[in-house]
């Protein structure tokens, strides 16, 4: 019954994991939940009250789909002056999350049979977006050693004539890795030179810890500027993963294509939600940077701990609010696959990961730290005790 295209494509296992803690815990069994792939900070009170002002204003009605012209207006001058290039609001799109923006590039520019290559570990909806868009993942893996990130070498051994885009992403979802300038520089070369899309996805470009700053293509190679679409969201920056705002930026023809897209299916996000989202361009930067601090001591500390134990190779986060884990020591040990020790965690110590197989890497286990401390220190004390009854290194 389902159509073709539907059958090529898996719901997110990042999601299956979390709804199987949440069934143990509806059985009245606690679960430390290291699944969660959103900020665990309510939403600050000043876009909280924006939305209600835009309620009441009388903000309720359709906008423009491409976005309100005032959010897309600020969102062009806060690009201008980080990009350090002038970026018009024609060339910013407003969707709903950074999911949407993807989804509608590919629907826009992918034509059947195309090849899209992803570097792995990468995020969950990649893949399945690029074949729900009758593209094709290509998958490219990478290694600990370049951070796991492709090098120029990696994307030459997965590029074919089909090839038309690239994603990049970066701080990483599953890594916690920020790419550096010098490896984001010799992509941005490569992928110009052989005109390929580049697929710029910084969603948690906001969330950096200190010496690891997040650089856009832009920054670093201007000229590029007719291949790159970057790809950003209210949702981690601003705990606003439920009010669905995101944007991208890109050339002009590219912004229009996507905003037909959009235009025939969500029309636009909620405008309530809109107005909401530029209310959180205005708050003071202390509130983000007093969140991002929390992050980043909640990072060191689980990478800490987990670096404690022999058998286990965490990697230091350096940005966004994952803990990448190397847990091939164990799996041999334990004569599983990553699936195999999340369950085993899950329903044995009840704690909840998400498995590196999720993010076409299997051998790791990804832990996110956007919880609070005490559901950390109780996992953690949870995970060693299992370990431990296992004779696990
Ligand atoms: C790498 C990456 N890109 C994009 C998104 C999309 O987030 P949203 O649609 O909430 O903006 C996520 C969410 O987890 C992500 O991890």
């Amino acid at each position: 019954m389902l159509a073709k295209r539907l059958r090529r494509v898996q719901p997110a296992r990042t999601m299956e994991m979390n709804e199987r803690a949440q069934a143990l815990q509806r059985q009245g069994i606690s679960i430390w939940n290291l699944t969660a792939g959103e900020p665990d900070f309510p939403t600050p009170v000043p876009i909280q009250e924006a939305a209600l002002q835009a309620m009441r204003a009388g903000h309720t009605r359709y906008t423009a789909p491409a976005g309100i012209r005032e959010l897309r207006t600020a969102l062009a001058q806060r690009e201008t002056a980080r990009l350090g290039v002038e970026i018009r609001p024609s060339q910013v799109i407003v969707t709903s999350g950074g999911k949407q923006a993807l989804y509608n590039f590919f629907m826009a520019f992918l034509n059947p049979g195309d090849e899209v290559l992803i570097p792995t570990p990468c995020w969950v909806s990649f893949y399945e977006q690029v074949r729900l868009a009758d593209g094709v993942p290509v998958f490219v893996p990478t290694s600990p050693g370049h951070d796991f990130f492709p090098t120029v070498d990696d994307l030459n051994r997965y590029r074919t004539v089909r090839t038309r885009a690239l994603i990049l992403n970066t701080p990483h979802n599953p890594t916690g890795q920020v790419l550096r300038p010098e490896a984001l520089q010799a992509i941005v070369e490569w992928s110009v030179e052989r005109e390929i899309f580049l697929v710029f996805d910084e969603c948690y470009g906001d969330l950096t810890f200190p010496s690891h700053r997040h650089w856009h293509p832009l920054q670093l190679i201007p000229e590029a500027r007719p291949w790159v679409l970057s790809v950003h969201t209210f949702s981690k920056t601003f705990s606003m993963t439920g009010w669905r705002v995101g944007w991208a930026v890109g050339p002009e023809t590219w912004i229009a294509a996507m905003t037909t897209v959009q235009s025939h299916s969500t029309s636009h996000p909620t405008s309530i939600c809109q107005w909401a989202a530029l209310a959180a361009l205005q708050i003071p930067p202390d509130v983000v940077e007093s969140i991002r601090a929390t992050y980043e001591r909640r990072g060191r500390w689980l990478y800490d701990r987990l670096a404690r134990r022999p058998g286990l190779r965490p990697y230091m986060p350096r940005g966004a609010f994952y803990v990448w884990v190397d847990v091939q020591e164990w799996l041999q040990a334990l004569e599983t696959d990553d699936v195999g020790l999340a369950l085993r965690l899950l329903e044995e110590a009840h704690v909840a990961t998400v498995p590196g197989e999720a993010f076409q890497t299997s051998g790791y286990l990804r832990l996110s730290f956007a919880t609070s401390e005490a559901v950390l220190e109780n996992a953690l004390t949870a995970l060693i005790d299992f370990a431990d009854r296992h004779g696990l290194p």
